[in-house]
């Protein structure tokens, strides 16, 4: 079984809120991340496969195909925009990393499974002293 990790960069907005609470309340819970007038991460994902070799090519998967794919399904819909309003696939998610690392593993999930590989791990760093990984359960 060979993994390997793809990595990539976007850049976007959000606010951590329950609109439910008030703005002190959701201060306490989220501090800085629920500023009613949003801000922004830069976000540096790390997606991992895994599979077997393809004996006659010598690789797991292409690597341009790969990127292509997170290309596709994840930094274009994501990079420069508002997490909380303009992605169809976090609609209704509060757009925490936690939670974006969990929508990304949907998104990719079968795309990658196309190319006969699978999903390991949805690694993301919302700053440089954190990281949150998903290993699809
Ligand atoms: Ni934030």
């Amino acid at each position: 079984m060979i993994y390997l990790t793809r990595i990539e960069r976007f850049s976007a907005a959000h606010r951590m809120f329950n609109p439910d609470l008030s703005d002190d309340k959701n201060n306490e819970l989220y501090g800085l991340c629920s500023n009613p007038e949003w801000h922004g991460h830069n976000y540096t994902l790390y997606v991992t496969i895994k599979g077997e070799v393809d004996p006659d090519l010598g690789y797991l998967l292409n690597l341009k195909k790969l990127k292509g794919i997170i290309s596709k399904y994840v930094i274009e819909p994501l990079d420069h925009k508002n997490l909380n309003t303009q992605v169809d696939f976090l609609k209704g998610i509060m757009a925490s990393t936690e939670n974006i690392a969990v929508a990304i593993w949907k998104v990719l999930e079968d795309p990658v499974k196309n190319e006969r590989a699978e999903l390991h791990c949805i690694k993301i760093a919302e700053t440089e002293n954190n990281y949150i990984e998903y290993y699809g359960n």
